[in-house]
């Protein structure tokens, strides 16, 4: 089939990606001229693992192309997938701007039958509004406005893992109301998606609404299990349980499952922060709260400082003069996305309270440098205390204490005798839990997780002088 993909992101150009690596024939859109270049120059502009080889081949076989031009585009897919960025507004209500400006652009284009396909994360009754942006631009044509269908098709793929969760998706929801077009639409679905559903069907097919609401309730409910976590292993700390076995211990339960249930330094990235806060502000919208849900955005927030109030506990609030290293800036391993991650809140407030901090990743360094400067645009000084490092021991030397953030594979089984000794004092703070506590305790390194039950790490350390830590909110 012809497909069409607006919006060359993580999620559009995975999904062209994929569909013309199911033998689609795709042309991917988008408005950022510099985007489009690097990818007709065969570059890739994010980092996600499988993406630069399905590309490759599927850009050598002719099966996908990229452009900025929309009319071309419009014209090009019997079936046109809108994937454009629904960032948050001051609210925390989802911004549809991009998504109605692709929508009236496709009215000003559109010239036969096109099913639009949403797969951009929208707030429920979206689509109705992206229906009406065609049709205000047929009408003004003078063309019928039943020349088209918009339906929802979200997206569930994780970052770090997008190919493969498209390629064999746990489902495939599609959001499709009764009307005139709807047999046609159905088969036109099923047709792209066949190959999900050779093995057993995978699609569920639903109303427009339901499909939009589920994407929002999967993600909060992804979201409740972290935050639902964090608070266990912050408990477990104060009364001396380990977290690591209660999760083992719940998540054998069929009920619960193991999913999602690992204690850390709080979610992040471009999907649960903002779709949790949409969520909320839909129901505030209908003069409803969503109160557990509330919840969960609170305890992530709290949550981004945890690993600072611990460095403050150990070290005092005035850092001048110290050094830490940080292994980890992604919010996740296996992707470059900076968006909301944790260690923006950490290594903020480490260099605004005077440390130098010294950090690596293996990908994601350029689009942490951009974050973070983008963060700290009135704070020059504190900024250039900040040093990307290029290998994960270079940011460890001399340092006062390492703090893991992002728990890469690489991280997994560090050189503990070369840290012990290239480090000015061995104390690592573990926000992913990667550690055995009791490897380290051998070892005679300070070992904090989150929830670990760390005796050594709490008596170790310069301890916390006058000032107490302060409030999570404070440091956010
Ligand atoms: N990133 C994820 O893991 C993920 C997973 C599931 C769903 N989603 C949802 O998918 C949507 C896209 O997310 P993303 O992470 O791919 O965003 P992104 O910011 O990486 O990509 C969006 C792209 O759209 C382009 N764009 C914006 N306006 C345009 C216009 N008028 N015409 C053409 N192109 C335009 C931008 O230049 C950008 O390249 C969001 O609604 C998001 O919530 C994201």
């Amino acid at each position: 089939m012809k497909i069409t993909v607006i919006g060359a992101g993580y999620v559009g150009l995975v999904t062209g990606a994929c569909l013309a690596e199911l033998g689609h024939q795709v042309l991917c859109v988008d408005n950022n001229p510099e985007k489009i270049a690097l990818l007709n120059a065969a570059g890739v502009p994010i980092y996600e693992p499988g993406l630069q080889e399905y590309l490759a081949r599927n850009r050598a076989e002719g099966r996908i192309h990229f452009t900025t031009e929309m009319n071309e585009a419009v014209d090009h897919g019997e079936v046109i997938f809108i994937a454009v960025g629904t960032p948050s507004q001051e609210d925390g209500s989802a911004d549809l701007q991009h998504v109605l400006a692709v929508a009236s652009q496709v009215g000003r284009h559109l010239k036969n039958f096109k099913v639009v396909v949403n797969k951009s994360t929208v707030p429920v009754g979206t689509a109705y509004r992206v229906q009406a942006a065609i049709a205000i631009e047929l009408r003004k044509r003078g063309i019928q406005d039943d020349l088209f269908e918009v339906i929802s098709n979200p997206e569930f793929l994780k970052e770090g893992a997008a190919i493969d969760d498209f390629m064999r998706p746990d489902r495939i929801v599609i959001g499709l109301d009764k009307g005139p077009h709807h047999d046609l639409v159905q088969q036109k679905m099923e047709q792209l998606y066949a190959s999900f559903n050779r093995h057993h069907a995978r699609t569920l097919w639903m109303d427009v609404r339901s499909a939009e609401l589920t994407k929002y309730a999967a993600n909060a409910m992804l979201a409740t299990r972290i935050s639902f976590m964090n608070e266990v292993a912050n408990l477990a700390d104060l009364v001396g349980a380990d977290v690591d076995s209660v999760r083992r211990g719940i998540g054998a339960d069929a009920r619960i499952g193991h999913g999602f249930l690992y204690a850390g330094t709080g979610y992040g990235g471009s999907c649960f922060p903002k779709d949790t806060r949409a969520l909320v502000q839909t129901a505030l919208d209908c003069g409803s709260t969503m109160k557990v849900v509330s919840a969960v955005e609170h305890v992530n927030d709290s949550q981004k400082t945890v690993l600072l109030q611990r460095t403050l506990q150990h070290f005092g609030n005035d850092l001048n003069g110290l050094k830490f290293a940080i292994w980890g800036l992604a919010f996740k391993p296996n992707t470059d996305d900076m968006r909301e991650a944790p260690s923006r809140v950490v290594i903020k407030n480490l260099l605004m309270r005077g440390a130098q901090v010294h950090a690596f990743d293996p990908v994601a360094s350029k689009e942490a440098m951009h974050a973070l400067t983008l963060d700290m645009a009135d704070q020059p000084q504190a900024l250039a205390r900040l040093k990307i490092e290029t290998s994960a021991y270079e940011a460890t030397e001399n340092a006062d204490a390492l703090l893991v953030l992002t728990e890469w594979k690489n991280f997994h089984h560090p050189d503990f005798a070369l840290l012990k000794t290239q480090m000015k004092r061995p104390l690592i703070l573990d926000g992913r839990n990667l550690y055995d506590p009791q490897w380290l305790e051998d070892l005679g390194i300070a070992y904090q997780g989150i929830g670990r039950r760390n005796e050594l790490a709490l008596q170790l350390g310069r301890p916390t002088e006058a000032q107490p830590a302060e409030s999570a909110m404070a440091l956010s």
